[in-house]
């Protein structure tokens, strides 16, 4: 591939489709050619040259003449099935579908080894923030320790809005969903499962563990209220919903949980849809991130910016996934390095004390109840609080400490 003018078909036209198309048509370096834009509903109205669209995915997927396939579509299964035509087909692939590359990180890892085709996904994390390419490139020598970050927009822009704006959570889950945040199906935000793919991501990038969705704790935000909000803001503290990864002897804690920010924090001041990613090296010392991390605009140019990255034959090399997959006899290192077995100290609000039994509460330090509000702060063992992932029955608002 060289710089002159490079075919590029997309698979999805919705939010972060017609960012890309914007800002390639005001790029001044990169020459590109939308050949065809993929799409699911017929009954769309689109803001393209009909021409250019299709409704037959083999009208892409068949074609001898593209350079780039660019994967921006909601399914799972069938961007799962995209990416791989795509590379068994000899294109190189860029993708923005992070719940699709944490679910089949394993398997697509093994068709760019054996196709020998890149596969590049920038804006799965991160939004603009260029992070995954900071990872790869940047920190492939360091040794890095911890990796914790604000990963998800619209749980920020929730969180920032009804703390500094006294804004209802339904109301401005609306606006975030208006504002094209939020996914599709908004629950992947506010449960968290949208910032475990970017963890499970840049954890790959960070560490070259490669870990299940299934595998890792994922707290969300879905029960907050104000009195929490109240409570946070009483003790001069933020909650902000946190992916973090980190090194612990030879095996990694990384979860997704709401955690209770001070104001010395570097994530304290980072508001509305903003994401923040600080790495801490054993050399480099802490470092910090900051960009837009979700909305059509930033997360179209760190398409782009993957596109154009492709006409110089980029690919990431993980090289950190390489050398622990070494160690661990050929085999990719996964969630057996995964440390389950720790206590930490959280917030846990509640209704009835009922909701806390299938906790492993070991230790409570402070314990308050009224007519209106009861929490407590507890250490609690950690595998005990998976009972609430994902869990639509649990009213429990938990939050690290
Ligand atoms: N729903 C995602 C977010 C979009 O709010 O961060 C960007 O990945």
């Amino acid at each position: 591939m060289n710089n002159e003018k490079i075919s590029v078909a997309l698979f999805g036209f919705g939010c972060v489709g017609q960012g890309l198309y914007d800002v390639l048509n005001h790029s001044e370096v990169l020459q590109a050619n939308i050949a065809r834009i993929g799409v699911k509903d017929p009954k769309k109205q689109r803001s393209v040259d009909a021409s250019l669209i299709t409704y037959d995915k083999d009208d892409i997927l068949n074609r001898q003449d593209l350079d780039v396939v660019v994967e921006m579509i909601t399914d799972t299964d069938e961007a799962y099935a995209i990416a791989k035509t795509a590379m068994n087909n000899g294109m190189n692939v860029v993708s923005a579908s992070k719940k699709m590359l944490a679910t089949y990180f394993a398997e697509l890892f093994k068709v760019q080894e054996d196709t020998g085709k890149a596969l590049i996904y920038e804006g799965a994390a991160g939004g603009s923030i260029p992070i995954i390419r900071t990872l790869e490139e940047y920190y492939d020598n360091e040794l890095l320790g911890s990796l914790r970050g604000i990963l998800n927009g619209t749980t920020n822009y929730i969180l920032t809005r009804m703390e500094l704006e006294n804004k209802d959570y339904g109301d401005v889950l609306k606006d975030a969903q208006a504002s094209g945040f939020a996914e599709a199906d908004p629950w992947l935000d506010v449960a968290g499962f949208d910032t475990m793919y970017k963890t499970i991501l840049l954890s790959v990038h960070a560490f070259g563990v490669v870990l299940k969705p299934e595998d890792v704790l994922t707290l969300g935000i879905q029960n907050i209220s104000f009195d929490d909000i109240r409570y946070a803001r009483e003790k001069g503290l933020r909650i902000k919903l946190i992916g973090s990864a980190a090194k612990s002897a030879d095996k990694f804690r990384v979860y997704v949980m709401p955690r209770f920010i001070s104001k010395e924090d570097e994530l304290f001041n980072i508001l509305y849809e903003y994401n923040a990613i600080e790495v801490e090296g054993a050399f480099s010392c802490k470092q910090s991130f900051v960009g837009k991390g979700a909305g059509s605009h930033p997360t179209g140019s760190a398409v782009l910016s993957d596109i154009s990255a492709l006409t110089y034959n980029y690919k990431y090399a993980y090289k950190k996934l390489n050398k622990l997959r070494a160690l661990n006899g050929g085999r990719i290192a996964g969630n057996e390095l995964l440390d389950k077995k720790f206590t930490t100290r959280v917030y846990i609000r509640f209704g009835d004390k009922e909701e806390l039994r299938d906790l492993d509460i070991q230790h409570v330090v402070e314990e308050y109840r009224s007519p209106k509000v009861n929490f407590i702060i507890a250490d609690v063992g950690f595998e005990s609080l998976y009972k609430h992932k994902g869990n639509k029955d649990s009213k429990l608002f938990i939050c690290e400490c």
